[in-house]
């Protein structure tokens, strides 16, 4: 129970990694936001968070992490819902691309930036000043991607969101220490969610075949890092990328 009576707003929590840190942080004692662009998704996690016998410690709200105003009512909702903020895990994302020498900047750079790059920073800045106001420490944690630290095919709008994700983390540690207020990046690599299963079988074998234990990681392996990273346990790390990616990146 490291996290017992901290407050979690978890952005695309409905799915993947972000459902999967869901039940984690509500095992480990946390009340969590649980915050998608899907209210339905959210509503039917929230529904099976109780079911599995941890009534009440979820709430499901509606937002588009690209748009800062909702960013901030996600925010206050959560206040509103568990009375304070202690962590937030900037986590929604999409993910896509297309040759370079195909784009259609308003199709395939424009929303992968707005999404996967602004609406972290909307978190970032939302709950920094939420932690602020509240006098109290905050942990921030911001879901970049092994593709933010190198190219890749067809990845060049989420690699430059992803690298965008690491350096806020890095400047948003800096800048918000004086106020107890701790920023981490993870890098998967590449976990088993729907963002992997939309490619081939022949494709996922080859994915699986670059980390070094030969398969997919599983959405909860993920939750386990980003839960202790929540944790006080993790105290000193501050400002800097965790690979979670099963050794891609060797
Ligand atoms: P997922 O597709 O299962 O989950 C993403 C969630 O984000 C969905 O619930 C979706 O509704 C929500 N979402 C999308 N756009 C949104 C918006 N504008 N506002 C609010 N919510 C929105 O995918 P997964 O894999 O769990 O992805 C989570 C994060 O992990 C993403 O940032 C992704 O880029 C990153 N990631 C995933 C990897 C993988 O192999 N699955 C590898 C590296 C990074």
């Amino acid at each position: 129970m490291r996290l017992e009576g901290k407050v979690a707003v978890i952005t695309g929590g409905a799915s993947g990694i972000g459902r999967a840190t869901v039940d984690k942080f509500v095992r480990e004692g946390a009340k969590v936001l649980i915050a998608d662009i899907s209210l339905e998704a959210a509503e039917r996690a929230v529904a099976e968070v109780d079911a599995a016998g941890h009534a009440g410690m979820t709430a499901a709200c509606r937002v588009d992490v690209s748009d800062f105003a909702e960013v901030e009512q996600m925010v206050a909702t959560a206040v509103s819902t568990f009375g304070k903020l202690d962590v937030i895990f900037n986590n929604a994302g999409i993910a896509g691309g297309t040759p370079l020498l195909d784009h259609d900047p308003a199709k395939d750079y424009v929303p992968m930036i707005r999404v996967d790059q602004d609406g972290v920073y909307y978190g970032i800045l939302a709950a920094a000043r939420q932690f602020r106001d509240q006098g109290t420490p905050g942990v921030i944690i911001n879901t970049s991607s092994i593709y933010g630290e190198q190219a890749a095919e067809l990845a060049f709008s989420y690699s430059a969101a992803k690298a965008a994700v690491i350096s806020f983390t890095r400047s948003a540690a800096y800048e918000l220490a004086e106020h107890g207020i701790r920023v981490v990046a993870i890098t998967p690599g590449r976990v088993g969610t729907a963002i992997i299963n939309q490619f081939s079988d022949e494709l996922k074998t080859v994915f699986a075949s670059e980390q070094l234990r030969n398969t997919m990681t599983q959405p909860s392996e993920i939750a386990d890092v980003v839960a202790f990273l929540a944790s006080d346990e993790a105290n000193v790390i501050n400002g800097t990328v965790v690979h979670v990616d099963d050794g891609y990146s060797v």
